[in-house]
């Protein structure tokens, strides 16, 4: 049962407005924000560590400004989104500290291995057309700061996945140990990228209310089936085989049929434990340590300055 101040809350929500961030908002609608755009924008801060790995080995001048472009775009989408969570009364130290000492959540995708050229391909494919499958609703999130912010970052990501699918168009038509190459990242990259959406519906804690909410506009289960529909023809054009042997065409649902993503993998990946968990946190904590004396040092200035226009 709802308080009245909590029940005009949620009329208003019902009624297609927008959230803004000086307004109430229940404590329980805050939170979720929180947890929900600083896992995201970990999830871009971290994301750049994997396909980093390749800039200096990416095969062409061409190849690596562009790499060098997108790894920065990610940046920015961190950035962006530390900043709408910000508004929400949360500070950037105490994200960092969340994401430096294990307790904040990333995406489990960046927990996996870049091991080939190829794989800079299906992550910008797989990855970040993921990821605009399930950015695009956010674009009508109920909160005005997250859904402000995902439009921009949407019209990079699709320059994302042309850029990834670019990669693979050409190396499909190269050589036969080329094309090994594609498949072999397909092969290595297709579940986990199932896995981005989140645990089936049954599994999923927080949807119904995140969606009672508006804070998501779809289902875990439903955006993961978008995305099958949307990317096994694209799989089909470049000649690969998804490696889903229960993948089959639904007349009936206008849709995939396909098999169930490995969960116990999954809930070993976000409770820490993937391939690449430990590297990944090693990295973002050697770069803030790194850092430190820039800091400090940006602080003595401030704290001089002020001094100095107090005399
Ligand atoms: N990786 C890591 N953790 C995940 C996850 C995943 N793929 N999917 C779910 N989880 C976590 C949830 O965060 C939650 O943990 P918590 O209670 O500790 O926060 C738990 O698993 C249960 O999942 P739910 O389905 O109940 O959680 P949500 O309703 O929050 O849904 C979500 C999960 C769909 C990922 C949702 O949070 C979401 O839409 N987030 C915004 C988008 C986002 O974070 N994208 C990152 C993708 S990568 C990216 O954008 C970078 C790009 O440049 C490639």
């Amino acid at each position: 049962e709802l308080d009245p101040v909590e029940r005009a809350f949620q009329e208003r929500i019902d009624a297609g407005q927008k959230v803004e961030p000086k307004e109430w908002m229940p404590e329980g609608y805050r939170k979720t924000l929180v947890r929900q755009i600083s896992q995201h924008a970990h999830s871009e801060i971290v994301g750049q560590l994997p396909e980093g790995n390749w800039i200096t080995r990416a095969p062409t001048l061409e190849r690596k400004a562009i790499l060098l472009a997108k790894v920065q775009d990610e940046a920015g989408h961190g950035l962006y989104l530390y900043c709408a969570a910000e508004t929400l009364g949360i500070s950037r130290d105490e994200m960092y500290e969340q994401l430096h000492s294990g307790k904040a959540k990333y995406s489990s995708i960046f927990n996996y291995p870049t091991l080939s050229w190829a794989d800079i391909g299906a992550i910008g494919w797989l990855v970040d057309g993921a990821a605009i499958m399930n950015q695009v609703p956010l674009q009508r999130c109920s909160y005005g700061p997250y859904a402000r912010a995902m439009v921009r970052i949407c019209k990079e990501e699709s320059f994302h996945q042309r850029q990834g699918f670019d990669i693979l168009m050409k190396m499909v038509k190269g050589t036969p140990a080329q094309r090994e190459m594609v498949q072999d990242a397909l092969n290595r990259w297709w579940w986990p990228s199932l896995m981005m959406f989140g645990p089936s519906d049954d599994a999923s804690v927080h949807s119904a209310q995140s969606m009672a909410w508006k804070i998501k506009q779809n289902s875990n289960d439903e955006l993961r089936q978008r995305f099958v529909d949307q990317t096994v023809p694209q799989a089909e054009y470049l000649g690969l085989t998804v490696p889903d042997p229960d993948l089959t065409w639904n007349e009936e649902k206008g849709g995939y049929d396909f098999g169930e993503p490995d969960w116990t993998e999954f809930f070993a990946v976000i409770a820490g434990n993937g391939p690449c968990n430990a590297e990944r946190l090693n990295a973002r904590q050697k770069a803030w340590n790194d850092g430190a004396w820039f800091r400090d040092g940006l602080v003595a200035h401030a704290e001089k300055m002020t001094s100095r226009r107090a005399a």
